[in-house]
């Protein structure tokens, strides 16, 4: 399986924090946001992983990820997507890079405090996603269930929320999906919508949904940012990433400050 990581867009929401910087590289707690979201791609396994970009910030994520993980056999590649046109124009811009394989796409806000490894390594075809139940569904990819607690309707950002439980940022479908995308049209907002992907699996009784137990948070606003920091340390989730990520980070550590004190001598 291949991994995706969809860290472009423009982050209006956090300026003027993202007037310097892109909002998966702001910091939560003791690291990048990055971080979280590739600590659940390398736990469960995957080698492969896509950073899709904003144009502007491409180079500050080769400076911190471009070659992290060399030790360790994990290849790390970037892609450009220069207009943000949608959470499922991510696996177009990714098409050659997924190939032949299945993959698991995340947002690069999202932060989750379930490990998913076994839900991401077990996946065998269709699509899977993970709902959790949220205040605000408003907001939110909402998912319908009947009576037996299937799936019966996805919504993106519905007047009235016939749940309220939300699709969280992580995805995993099988090779078909980039073929979904590429014949999405645009919804009213003008973005081709995971929703729609979400939905063709759904009707065709391809799309599994399972409920986060955890916490999950987006940090796309100051208050959601300042909270994912404070469970990642209440929770103490920065001691739970894989040991790979914590090595990684350490030796980059090292290396800057190598570097500092050349400067300073
Ligand atoms: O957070 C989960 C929700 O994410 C789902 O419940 C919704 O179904 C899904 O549509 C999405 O909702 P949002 O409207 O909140 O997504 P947003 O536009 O904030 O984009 C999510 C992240 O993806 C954000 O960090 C920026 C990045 N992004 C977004 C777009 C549209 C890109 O990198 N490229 C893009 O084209």
């Amino acid at each position: 399986m291949k991994g995706i990581i969809l860290a472009g867009g423009t982050a209006t929401r956090l300026f003027p924090l993202t007037a310097t910087t892109s909002k998966q590289l702001l910091p939560v707690y003791d690291r990048q946001m990055i971080f979280y979201p590739l600590n659940v791609l390398v736990k469960a396994g995957i080698k492969e992983i896509l950073i899709i970009v904003a144009p502007e910030h491409s180079g500050q994520y080769i400076n911190l990820l471009g070659s992290i993980f060399e030790k360790h056999n994990i290849n790390i590649d970037f892609k450009v997507q220069k207009v943000p046109r949608g959470l499922a124009d991510a696996f177009i811009v990714g098409e050659d890079f997924i190939d032949d394989d299945s993959v698991a796409m995340i947002l690069g806000d999202n932060i989750f405090e379930d490990d998913l490894s076994k839900d991401i390594m077990n996946f065998k075809s269709g699509g899977r996603v993970f709902a959790k139940e949220v205040p605000d569904p408003e907001r939110f990819g909402i998912v319908e269930f009947d009576a037996d607690k299937n799936a019966v309707s996805i919504e993106e950002k519905p007047e009235k929320p016939k749940s309220n439980f939300c699709v969280t940022g992580i995805y995993v479908y099988d090779n078909r999906v980039a073929g979904i995308a590429k014949n999405l049209k645009p919804s009213e907002r003008g973005e081709i919508e995971i929703t729609d992907i979400n939905n063709w699996y759904l009707n065709k009784g391809e799309l599994d949904v399972r409920i986060l137990a955890g916490e999950w948070l987006d940090a796309g606003t100051y208050d959601s940012l300042l909270d994912a920091g404070n469970v990642v340390r209440e929770k103490e989730i920065y001691k739970k990433f894989h040991p790979v990520i914590n090595e990684s980070i350490k030796d980059f550590n090292e290396e800057l400050k190598i570097i500092a004190k050349k400067r300073l001598n």
